[in-house]
């Protein structure tokens, strides 16, 4: 069975669903209900309804399923203290390997079928909450298995058994509010993204001690990928009003306080607003699209294993210069940034000029060299980096279409860090 994202209707009608003329105007802006701070887990009545009184009102059958894997295991304890306190049955699986393989997914979702919950707990990075997200599909849908086949179009029919709380312990991939997930079919070497409005999890809850201990290179990397959900969320073809306002405001976090998560991870007002960068970067992107940062990053980390936050973040200054050529929002972008110039050419070229600065200052290579990429192997497999580049589900959003010579080129300037200049 083919990969959905490669079947030519659903690429067709995926453009016309974001039309400029009916974008924000006739669709739905999906978000969970957000419960952030330093007493999210408290096992002791509050002022006002707490976490837990929320998570009775969906959850009268008490039974929780706490998703994890082995870095997550000490939060996902955490979590399933505080569920113990307020009375629920519980049961944990910590089992999610890093970018998780359908199979490990499929054997999530027989442990989550067997204990029949009515809420799932993703406690982890991206991996954890992807992962808990398909098998929640085919515990709701065991018609689903093979999840590669999933269609975005189609309804799904989620929460007849469960509802979804997404508890994250990095701040980048932005899933605990997004309906997207990405699991990996290694057989293949290829991401398998999957998307729905209905995946979009019901709580997001943002414990800023659940991301302290993170390490520099990691909170570097999930901090790198929060930016560019916020930079293609901005340019990309179907962003509106609402989606610019959080965009912009979390491109404006991340330059604030990344620098300072990355000098110290126990800093912990930058980690709870960048737990909240990638969050409203989430909903942004979420309700608009992620494009050509992620396009060219997955390509790079599937053929070269590069982390996703560092791979996507990476090709920000590239792509905002080969944007530019067919959009302003770059302008936006800058003054956001307190950028000025007298017209678009130079406020782009001081955007990328303070993008490289600032990638400089927190040691993010600026050329595909610098990162270690082979040239050698880099054009060895240029025949499979063009078209998992321009095939990439990601590449719809964005504002200029590419033409194969454009994305050979390209992958060829981004190896020497050269302004895309056509
Ligand atoms: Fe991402």
């Amino acid at each position: 069975m083919g990969y959905w994202f490669e079947d030519p209707g659903i690429k067709g009608l995926l453009p016309l669903a974001t039309a400029a003329g009916i974008r924000g105007l006739s669709s739905v802006f999906n978000t969970p209900m957000m419960i952030m701070g330093a007493n999210v887990f408290s096992e002791a009545p509050g002022l006002g309804p707490g976490t837990i009184d929320h998570l009775n009102n969906k959850c009268p059958k008490k039974r929780a399923f706490v998703v994890s894997d082995e870095f997550g295991k000490r939060y996902a304890d955490k979590v399933e203290k505080f569920l113990l306190a307020w009375g629920y049955t519980t049961e944990s699986w910590c089992k999610v390997e890093p970018e998780a393989p359908i199979e490990n997914v499929q054997a999530c979702a027989v442990a989550m079928t067997a204990f029949e919950p009515d809420l799932i707990m993703a406690v982890g990075g991206g991996s954890v909450m992807d992962a808990a997200k398909g098998a929640w599909v085919i515990y709701e849908r065991p018609d689903l298995q093979n999840l590669m086949a999933f269609s975005p179009l189609s309804p799904l029919g989620l929460r007849k058994k469960a509802v979804m709380a997404a508890v994250p312990t990095t701040a980048g991939t932005g899933s605990e509010c997004t309906g997207a997930a990405v699991l990996h079919d290694h057989a293949n070497d290829r991401k398998i993204p999957i998307a729905s409005a209905e995946l979009v999890p019901d709580f997001a809850i943002l414990s800023p001690e659940f991301t302290m201990t993170m390490p520099e290179k990691l909170t570097l990397g999930t901090g790198l990928d929060v930016l560019a959900h916020a930079m293609d969320a901005v340019t990309c073809i179907a962003a509106t009003e609402m989606t610019d306002a959080m965009g912009l405001a979390a491109i404006e976090m991340v330059h604030k306080y990344l620098p300072r998560a990355v000098a110290n991870g126990r800093d912990r007002e930058a980690r709870l607003r960048m737990l909240l960068a990638a969050s409203i970067a989430g909903i942004s992107f979420g309700n608009s699209g992620a494009s050509l940062t992620h396009s060219f990053g997955h390509s790079l980390g599937s053929l070269f294993h590069v982390h996703h936050g560092l791979a996507v973040g990476f090709f920000i200054p590239f792509c905002l210069q080969y944007y530019a050529k067919t959009s302003e929002k770059h302008v936006r972008i800058a003054r956001t940034l307190g950028i000025q110039g007298k017209d678009r050419k130079e406020s782009l070229d001081n955007l990328v000029a303070h993008t490289r600065a600032f990638f400089k200052s927190l040691n993010v290579p600026l050329s595909l060299k610098e990162l270690g990429v082979s040239e050698e192997k880099m054009k060895a497999e240029m025949p499979r980096l063009i078209p998992y580049t321009r095939e990439d589900i990601d590449s719809i959003f964005s504002p200029r279409p590419m033409t194969e010579t454009q994305c050979e080129k390209f992958w060829h300037y981004a190896y020497h860090g050269k302004d895309i200049d056509f």
